[in-house]
């Protein structure tokens, strides 16, 4: 048997790498965002079968360096703008590369005692720091798609009388129609939890946000009323802080209400803006989320831990743990009446060691250094607001509660298919620049540019520079 490579080597590549770490971390925002690499160019550039003997470490870090690295994009870049901004820390990297040498699989408590422990105090640590009560306990997840998942699926547990677990839904005349609630602004992941449920895309309720991209609460009093009118049962809702597009703030309280009058299920999704619940003065938002049955908040994106970190917080974690907890004999431990074991709180069995970046970050930073952070970037995004709305050529396309702005090119008396075309063609050219990556989304119909700031170093000498090369690019009348 040839065994792990020799321990000489694996420290030697160590070293080698914590260099390319710090050197790639250093340098990444002198390099363009976005790789300029045609679709096909690292799969071509590649051996289409694995080496028959052995290669060196040192030959593949040389491939690393040469096809990877360059041809990835760029979103630990102070320039990444796009989407959201993310940063994988400094400490949030060492958690990582440590998880990865411990290799713990923490689906009991006995397969890591260390893993589930610090991860419930992680998750406790968190959910002070959002200013949530002690009722709720947390789960890591790797992404909010998933923490949603497991949200609407204990929903559906909650309504007991159905017994759905044992006997699902299919071929029984006696389970009606369940209805899920979101704005039309909520995040696609409701739709593919709904979907996956097997609950049908078709029985997920986009109710219609107002103008500023809110979700109407009599509007979705109305849609439950005509759901029981129609035999429905109406199981869940969505509430959005932050949504995707515009980072709107559904009325949660005002959801709430709906919700405790009907009987319904309350999940909000703070994937992007719980992290901002850090700072007191922020917390106004998210009045009423406190009265959640879940909330997802994801570390990994505006809380500085690399991707994936998704943490779900739930009221009645017992609710949780009876959708989902299915002990084979194989997995029987003497301690499980003493204990958490994770895989009883989700659909995963194995699952990866993410408290233990999230520890490092909330450690390194503190609390206070990660509320800094944030209150950085949503001065930095009025900053640009505030440019946006001093350029007649410009328009704000939406309120900016946090880090991003919605904006784009007003033209004069253009149609809006040409009003959409010229604001592609601008963004197209001022992401092919190099320094910054912006990206778009549509709002009431319209085609508009996102700025998302999120990037621990990003600061004003970068959103400047975005705003110069989108007027530059603007011009009077921009073509691309
Ligand atoms: C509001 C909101 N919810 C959910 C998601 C999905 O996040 P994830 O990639 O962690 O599944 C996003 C992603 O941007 C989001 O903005």
């Amino acid at each position: 048997m040839p065994g792990d490579i020799p321990s000489a080597e694996l420290r030697r590549a160590l070293h080698q790498v914590a260099d390319l770490i710090a050197d790639y971390v250093d340098g990444v925002g002198d390099r363009p965002v976005l790789p300029h690499v045609k679709p096909g160019a690292v799969r071509g550039a590649l051996p289409a079968a694995p080496p028959l003997e052995a290669e060196s470490l040192d030959a593949i870090l040389e491939d690393y360096e040469r096809l990877i690295e360059p041809n990835v994009t760029h979103w630990n870049h102070p320039g990444f703008m796009a989407y959201f901004g993310i940063t994988a820390s400094g400490p949030g990297i060492v958690g990582e590369a440590l998880a990865a040498a411990l290799n713990v699989n923490a689906m009991l408590w006995r397969t890591s005692p260390a893993a589930t422990e610090l991860e419930e105090v992680v998750c406790d640590w968190l959910r002070g720091m959002i200013g949530l009560p002690e009722v709720f306990r947390g789960h890591i997840n790797d992404t909010a798609s998933m923490s949603t998942l497991l949200s609407l699926a204990a929903a559906r547990h909650a309504l007991a009388d159905l017994e759905i677990r044992r006997r699902g839904m299919a071929g029984r005349g006696d389970v009606p129609t369940l209805t899920v609630y979101c704005s039309d602004q909520a995040h696609s992941s409701v739709d593919k939890a709904v979907m996956a449920l097997g609950l049908g895309h078709d029985n997920l309720r986009h109710v219609a946000s107002d103008d500023a991209f809110r979700l109407d609460p009599q509007a979705l009093r109305r849609a439950v009323a005509a759901d029981r009118e129609a035999g429905s049962r109406p199981m869940a809702v969505v509430a959005t802080v932050g949504t995707t597009s515009s980072t709107s703030v559904d009325p949660v309280a005002a959801i709430a209400d709906v919700c405790a009058a009907e009987g319904l299920w309350l999940h909000v999704d703070a994937a992007y803006a719980g992290s901002a619940a850090v700072c007191p003065e922020l917390r106004a938002p998210f009045a009423g989320w406190e009265r959640a049955d879940s909330i997802v908040v994801n570390p990994h994106k505006w809380l500085f831990t690399p991707f994936d970190c998704s943490v779900l917080l739930v009221r009645d974690v017992d609710g949780l743990r009876s959708a989902f907890s299915l002990v084979p004999e194989y997995l029987r431990t003497a301690e499980e009446d003493q204990v958490t074991n994770l895989m009883d709180l989700g659909i995963q069995l194995g699952r990866r060691f993410r408290a233990l970046k999230l520890w490092m970050v909330i450690r390194r930073f503190g609390v206070e250094g990660l509320r800094a952070a944030i209150r950085e970037h949503c001065r930095l995004a009025r900053e640009f607001a505030s440019w946006v709305a001093a350029d007649s050529r410009f328009e704000l396309c939406a309120p900016v509660p946090f880090s991003v702005v919605c904006f784009r090119w007003r033209g004069q008396g253009l149609e809006e298919a040409e009003l959409e075309t010229r604001n592609h063609d601008l963004l197209d050219a001022v992401n092919g620049a190099g320094p910054v990556f912006l990206s778009h989304t549509a709002l009431a119909g319209r085609y508009v540019l996102r700025l998302a700031i999120g990037n621990l170093k990003t600061t004003e000498r970068h959103v400047a520079q975005a705003w110069d090369l989108i007027r530059d690019f603007a011009g009077d009348a921009p073509s691309g």
